[in-house]
């Protein structure tokens, strides 16, 4: 065979194996809400209505939120005859078709969860063996967004069995999110740009500022700890591919304070922004940081290029995200336990993203400063910054 056709043989063979993700979903960070980090496997089709009516009421529809996900527990402890996943009858008795209809007709999209193990993490049915017959339930049941764990994984390695799954939802056709989480134990971040929309980057979340809680073989996180594990990893992210920092713990214990900084460094770090508190019996306060569409348009930036850290000097976290058109977003959280005076002289600043060559010229030009949560203009970078910010609170600012 002449060397030509030899090579015309090989891209097209190339091309036809290559990646068959859905192209064009999640070009910014996906927003939603998840039952986990409040239910667990205590979920119910009443709560779900209840959930997807609180997205309209509340304004979080509006704000942007759109993925209602189930997590562990939607199942039947057994899968039927026929070997189908089957949703639990008492829990869910109008099945998944009617709930996905519920939520597709307030406009909002339908997700489910499963695992690439035998058994999922709380034991019930995993997809291990059945990916291409579950990817077709889903479909039938208008499923918009797989999220897909790693327990009980034995040894399976991890690449393959994420691309089984994502050509099996490719195969059943219906366009799905497909949400990797493996906790970061194979570094997703290497190798699921071609294959999922979002990989989770750590083992769970917890519902503190900064501390670590042992459970046996594993540990859960502070929202501090699973930014400072994971802080290194910004140029794997970017459109229809995020780093997922995990679902967040705003409204679950923390202050209203922690909460804000917590929501901003979520939107500083692009990652998915997934809901895990109770919405029915949300604070107002917890409502406004949600909602809070400045914060958010950080998060939905369509440059999608993940933040870094700036400065950490005198327990004061200084963030820089470079958006389009050349602005920026900022923040500034005070890990102290007492106020912090800022006094920011531009003048002697040097914020440049090593990733891009991007570099905020505040010292030169003069930026709008915008706050963010304050929702008021701060003057512009041809005077230094000065703001006192709350223990644990974040001023966030945008320059433009
Ligand atoms: C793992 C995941 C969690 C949640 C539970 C469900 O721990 O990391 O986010 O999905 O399983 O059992």
């Amino acid at each position: 065979m002449n060397k030509p056709l030899l090579l015309l043989i090989f891209i097209i063979g190339h091309y036809s194996l290559a990646a068959q993700k859905f192209d064009k979903l999640a070009l910014t960070p996906p927003m939603g809400w998840n039952s986990w980090n409040t239910f667990e496997t205590d979920i119910n089709e009443q709560l779900v209505k209840d959930i997807a009516d609180a997205f309209v009421s509340y304004g979080l529809k509006d704000a942007g939120y759109e993925y209602i996900v189930l997590d562990d527990g939607w199942m039947a402890r057994e899968r039927d005859e026929a070997g189908n996943l089957v949703a639990d009858p008492v829990k869910f008795p109008g099945g998944m078709k009617a709930l996905a209809d519920y939520i597709h007709a307030r406009g909002l999209k339908f997700g489910l969860y499963n695992c690439a193990g035998s058994k999922t993490c709380a034991g019930y049915p995993g997809s291990r063996g059945h990916e291409y017959q579950d990817a077709r339930t889903y479909a039938s049941w208008d499923v918009d967004y797989l999220k897909y764990d790693w327990c009980n994984t034995a040894r399976l390695n991890a690449e393959g069995a994420y691309m089984t799954m994502r050509d099996a939802l490719h195969k059943a056709g219906r366009p799905v999110v497909f949400s990797i989480c493996e906790w970061g134990d194979n570094q997703s971040w290497l190798w699921g740009k071609d294959i999922g929309h979002l990989w989770r980057v750590t083992g769970d979340i917890s519902n503190c500022w900064d501390c670590e809680i042992g459970h046996g073989s594993w540990s859960s996180l502070g929202v501090w700890r699973i930014i400072n594990l994971r802080k290194g990893i910004r140029q794997y992210s970017g459109p229809g591919h995020w780093n997922d920092y995990d679902m967040m713990e705003v409204g679950n214990g923390m202050t209203d304070a922690e909460d804000r900084s917590h929501f901003a460094m979520w939107c500083m770090l692009a990652s998915p922004l997934v809901m895990g508190n109770d919405l029915r019996t949300a604070a107002a306060e917890t409502v406004k940081t949600l909602t809070n569409k400045e914060v958010i348009a950080v998060n939905q930036d369509p440059l999608g290029v993940q933040g870094f850290r700036y400065t950490d000097a005198d327990g004061l976290e200084v963030w820089a995200k470079p958006l389009d058109n050349g602005e920026w977003a900022m923040a500034f959280v005070n890990m102290n336990d007492e106020p912090y005076e800022l006094d920011l002289d531009w003048k002697k600043q040097d914020i440049s993203d090593g990733l891009n060559g991007r570099r905020l010229e505040a010292g030169k030009k003069d930026y709008h400063i915008r706050s963010l949560f304050g929702h008021k203009d701060m003057g512009t970078t041809g005077q230094p910054l000065r703001a006192v910010v709350g223990v644990h609170d974040v001023l966030m600012i945008r320059l433009k």
